[in-house]
């Protein structure tokens, strides 16, 4: 080994070093606290977030998808024009946005299954901006029902009467 491979070397342990010990430190976890507050605006709670951003844009994605029949006859619910198609691609991109908006420190409520849920989230709006990308018809569908379940896990887990509401809205 060169002196200059073993001086590379050094640093790099103490590097690790330095980290290992910056990651144990409780003072380093307060300080990244007083930084995310003074980074990320959380003014609005979840309840908000879901209201006017998520359950807005899940809606379009879920009417978008399928088909149903009704007096009139059959109908087929997927967009048919490419600019129909990049309308339903953006509504899956916030959801994808939204998936990190609620594991954000001052939305999350832990560090366990809330992060799965969130992240959930944004897979099932990868998935449907892809298949909006595609205009795969079946993988758009698909993505829906993924998100569908991303949602009611996350309220059985956090908020159980929000499922009952869903169920007492899709009657109404
Ligand atoms: C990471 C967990 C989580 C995920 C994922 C999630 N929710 Fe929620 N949701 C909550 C919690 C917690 C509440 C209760 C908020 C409160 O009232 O404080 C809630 C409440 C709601 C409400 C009621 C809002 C109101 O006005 O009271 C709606 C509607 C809703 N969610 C829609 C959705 C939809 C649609 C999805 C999926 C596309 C979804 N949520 C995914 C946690 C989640």
């Amino acid at each position: 080994m060169t002196n200059q491979n073993l001086k590379f070397l050094c640093v790099s342990l103490t590097t690790l070093l330095l980290a290992g010990l910056a990651a144990c430190s409780p003072e380093s976890e307060i300080e990244e606290a007083i930084a995310a507050d003074a980074t990320y605006n959380t003014s609005l709670n979840v309840q908000e977030l879901m209201a006017l951003v998520l359950e807005p844009a899940s809606d379009i994605l879920w009417d978008s998808g399928g088909w149903v029949v009704d007096a009139s006859g059959y109908e087929e619910l997927y967009p048919t024009t490419d600019d129909g198609w990049e309308y339903v691609r953006a509504q899956a991109a916030i959801v994808v946005e939204s998936g990190n908006m609620l594991a954000l420190p001052g939305r999350a409520e832990d560090n366990d299954a809330w992060m799965i849920y969130s992240e959930g989230l944004s897979e099932a709006g990868m998935l449907a901006m892809e298949a909006a990308r595609t205009q795969n018809e079946e993988d758009f569908f698909q993505a829906g029902a993924q998100l569908y379940s991303v949602c009611t896990a996350c309220h059985q887990a956090y908020n159980p009467d929000i499922n009952n509401r869903f169920v007492d809205g899709e009657a109404d």
